[in-house]
Formats: structure tokens, sequence, C-alpha cells
């Protein structure tokens, strides 16, 4: 059985997206089966794995229209990675959501029939701590959250961190912290050296040894539509999403042994 990850913080501009596509992409080279669902209106994964969210169905019509998610999945330039995009219609999806039944379990429900095929699924939250990043709380087995190496990354953190212990008590029991991912990091700049060991500090063992550093690839990659380990394998982004894949394949392992 395949675990469900999302990709959470209601701040705009941490990582999400990028963490989502590139670690979904890495862990796809390693042969393991990937699904990223998009989940964000605003389609950045979508169009990161240069797919048109104009021109086709995505995970909205899965949420309100009961459509066989199944039948949304798209390929990928990388064979192991799927894509449920994200279409304009998404930004409709919490207001038409709002009266039905059962509201917060739509995506868990749409979900069912595919957990088991994939070794991971990724979803993309919105930057926001509205009824979509619910639905993707509620679905997921674990919420990993990227942070913005500067002077505020912990800033508002106790906001997600309040939504996860209230997800928890109400509405999915079994929801784990699957770590905190630094990212954006500069070496040259002191005060991100300290924003790290202040991680550390807060986090213990939940933040990732990993820590992405700040990387023009990373931020060209999208324009071209693809992962920046096919647009370059070598760069620091490239290889340190793969690091931040190696460390929860061997955390992963470790949990299998014991
Ligand atoms: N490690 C990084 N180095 C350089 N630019 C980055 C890095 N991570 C993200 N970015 C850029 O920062 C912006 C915001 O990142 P994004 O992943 O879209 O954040 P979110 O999904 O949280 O809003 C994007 O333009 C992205 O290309
Ligand atoms: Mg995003």
């Amino acid at each position: 059985m395949g675990r469900i990850i999302a990709v959470a913080n209601q701040k705009g501009g941490v990582g999400k997206t990028t963490t989502s596509v590139n670690l979904a992409a890495s862990l796809a080279v390693a042969e393991k089966k990937v699904l990223l669902i998009d989940f964000d209106p605003q389609g950045n994964a979508t169009s990161g794995l240069g797919i048109d969210k104009r021109s086709c169905n995505g995970i909205y019509h899965a949420l309100i229209q009961e459509e066989d998610i199944r039948s949304l999945m798209k390929h990928t330039e990388l064979r192991f990675l799927k894509l449920v995009p994200a279409s304009m219609d998404l930004i409709g999806a919490e207001v038409e959501l709002i009266d039905s039944p059962e509201r917060e379990f739509k995506l868990k429900e749409c979900l069912k029939p595919i957990a088991d095929q994939f070794d991971y699924i990724f979803i993309d939250c919105p930057p926001s701590l509205s009824l979509l990043t619910v639905n993707a709380l509620v679905a997921a087995d674990s919420v990993l959250i990227p942070l913005q190496c500067e002077y505020y990354a912990l800033e508002g953190i106790s906001e997600i961190l309040r939504t996860i212990e209230l997800i928890k008590a109400k509405l999915n029991p079994e929801l784990k912290m699957e770590g905190v991912v630094l990212t954006m990091f500069d070496s040259r700049n002191n005060l991100a050296h300290q924003v790290v060991e202040d991680i550390r500090g807060h986090f213990g063992e939940k933040a990732f040894n990993t820590v992405i550093p700040r990387n023009v690839r990373l931020c060209e990659s999208p324009s071209f539509g693809k992962p920046v380990i096919l647009y370059d394998v070598q760069s620091k982004g490239a290889v340190s999403y793969m690091e931040l894949a190696k460390e929860i394949l061997l955390r992963d392992r470790e949990a299998v042994k014991s």
C-alpha cells in the first residue's frame, strides 16, 4: 500500500510546488510509482510538468463531477510519474463543496480506488488553509511542510500545526508529520544558517537533513515543462531533491524493518 503525502503550507512562495514536482520526479527516477495531484487552482505543478491546464479535465472533475480519477491521469516524460492536473474550475470547487455532505472527505473518496496502485501519491496544496487543504490533509497519511529559509520562516507555522492537530482530533487521527524541509537556502547569507539551526532546534528529527539550496535551475525548469532532473541533472537543485528522495526512501525502508 502506498503513502499519500500532502505538501502544505498556507504561505505562498515557500516551495510547495517545486518540492512536490521535483521530489515526485526524483522518486519516479528511482522507479517508485508516483502520482502527483495538482490541488492548487493556480495549476503550477501542471504547467511545470508540461501539461496545458486549459485543455484538460483535472482533479475538479473527480471531486465535483464524480469522474473516475483514473480517467484524469496524465502521463509525464517520466515513465513512473503520473499527474492529475488542476484545471481552472478548481477555483470554484470550494464554493461548490460547501453544501455537500462529507465535504471534507471528497478527495479521500476519490483516491480510494487508486491508493494501492502507487508507492507515493503527492498532493500539491494551495497557499491557504481552505477546504481544499483540509481535503488534502484528510486524504493524506502524512504532511510535508516546506519552509523558506528566511527570518520569517517560523512565522505562521503555528497556524498550520494547529490545523494539523485539529484535523487529527476530528477528521484524520492517523495523520502523521512527514517532516519539514527547508527550501531556498542561500549559504552566503549568515541569517540562513541561523534559520537552519532554529528549525532543527524546533523540529528535531522531523526536520529533514537535506536542505534545498536556492538554485536558478529550479526556477527555470518549469518554463520548459520539466522537473529539474530532466532539465539539468547535475544542478544543485536536482541533486538536492534526489537527496531528499533518498532520505525518504531510507526512512521508509527502516520503517518496514522495524
Ligand atoms: N530552491 C529554490 N531556488 C530558487 N528558486 C526557487 C526554489 N524553490 C522555489 N523557487 C521559486 O520560488 C517561487 C515559489 O516557489 P513555489 O514552489 O511555486 O512555491 P509555492 O508552491 O509554495 O507557492 C517559484 O518561482 C519557484 O520557481
Ligand atoms: Mg504552489
